[in-house]
């Protein structure tokens, strides 16, 4: 049987169990939720897929070794222990990440310039070559993770972030993190016989993963710059009958998502990334103001309005949006995130659920209003 390893797909905070039930649908063995990440083990071709299909994971980390130590001579000799040139080469380069919460080691920077000097050094005493350090684009990514003196080095297999699908073409100023986005539309639990509806939707991220979801499209199918391309038992032939396989499970679609926004910046933007992963067949997108749009029956409604951390907002903002709902949305499901806590109370709609999720660094809540003429909730709302 092919070699099994022990991996860990790193995410957001909140899409951990997401992460679980992706990974079990790639048929991952020994699943396990962490803090931010879910363990599991697999072989080469779990690791390549996991890499193409998870749509929240951030990186898949391959673990190499995992040992104990409480400073740094003892971390500098086991990582010295370490075969690396069984790894990479002298021509090759590398960079250090490190992430340390340890009572033995206080500075993430200087366990990376540990583990950087302990490889370079075992090199030059067998070589008399190093390879080079490069910050930006390495071929390698050495990950080391310390828990007090629990040490566990692993390889990036990713690279960059997978939440860099490739698709963005322009800078936008307040984009979602199309991790984030994906974890927004499998929370909402859209099942794909509903239309689904994006006002505000900007840079089109949600509807973007929205129509990768409902295509079954992989969402780095396109994406060519794995960092395991660059390892030695890199297996080509695998990697592009993977792609093919994944290719072929893609589905169609007979409903419609529609995003809109009132920016036409942001609609040029949201179009350009559609076309550039090719979803132009079943998303829409218009110039429209949210304040004086109407929704449609069987459809689900998910927003990300403005955050005024990140734009200037007027101060009645989210009740009118809150109004528009409650007018000219009725009979749907409508999801919204936002890190503006206490405007979202002015929305005047009851949340049936709450969810504690991250922005990048904002905190953020994703809250669902049901909003079904004759439900008690609502009517109570209409004749306030
Ligand atoms: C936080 S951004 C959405 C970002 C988006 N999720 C993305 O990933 O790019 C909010 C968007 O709401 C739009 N917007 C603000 N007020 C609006 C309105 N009344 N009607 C439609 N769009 C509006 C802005 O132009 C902006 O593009």
């Amino acid at each position: 049987m092919e070699q099994q390893y022990k991996m860990i797909a790193t995410t957001l905070f909140g899409l951990e169990p997401l992460l679980k039930d992706e990974l079990e649908k790639i048929n991952a063995k020994k699943i396990q939720i962490g803090n931010r990440c879910v363990y599991f083990t697999g072989n080469n071709e779990l690791m390549y897929r996991a890499n193409i299909q998870l749509r929240t994971a951030l990186k898949i980390l391959k673990e190499i070794s995992i040992f104990k130590s409480k400073n740094e001579h003892e971390l500098y000799k086991n990582i010295n222990r370490i075969k690396w040139d069984k790894i990479m080469t002298t021509s090759q380069t590398f960079s250090v990440t490190s992430t340390v919460n340890s009572k033995y080691f206080s500075h993430s920077n200087y366990v990376s310039l540990v583990t950087k000097d302990a490889i370079v050094d075992q090199f030059r005493k067998k070589y008399n070559k190093r390879p080079s350090v490069d910050l930006k684009n390495p071929d390698f990514n050495i990950h080391i993770h310390i828990s007090n003196n629990n040490c566990n080095i692993s390889l990036n297999s990713s690279g960059k972030s997978l939440h860099k699908r490739g698709y963005r073409t322009n800078r936008f100023t307040a984009p979602m993190n199309e991790v984030l986005a994906a974890g927004m539309v499998l929370l909402s639990g859209w099942n794909k016989q509903q239309n689904l509806i994006n006002p505000m939707c900007g840079s089109g991220t949600l509807i973007i993963e929205a129509g990768l979801i409902a295509k079954n499209r992989a969402p780095n199918i396109f994406r060519n710059n794995f960092s395991f391309q660059n390892w030695n038992d890199y297996d080509n032939i695998l990697f592009n009958n993977l792609k093919i396989d994944i290719r072929n499970r893609e589905v169609e679609f007979q409903n419609n998502i529609v995003g809109f926004d009132i920016s036409a910046s942001a609609i040029a933007m949201a179009r350009q990334s559609v076309e550039s992963i090719k979803l132009n067949d079943i998303i829409k997108i218009q110039g429209k103001n949210f304040f004086k749009s109407n929704g449609e029956e069987n459809s689900i409604i998910l927003i990300n309005p403005p955050y005024g951390k990140r734009i200037a907002l007027k101060q009645d903002y989210y009740k009118q949006l809150g109004d528009t709902l409650k007018q000219n949305y009725i009979n749907t499901d409508a999801w919204i995130i936002s890190s503006e806590l206490e405007q979202l109370k002015k929305i005047g709609l009851k949340p049936s659920k709450k969810i504690k999720l991250f922005n990048g660094a904002l905190e953020c809540k994703l809250v669902k209003y049901e909003l079904y003429k004759g439900s008690k909730k609502f009517n109570k709302f209409q004749s306030e």
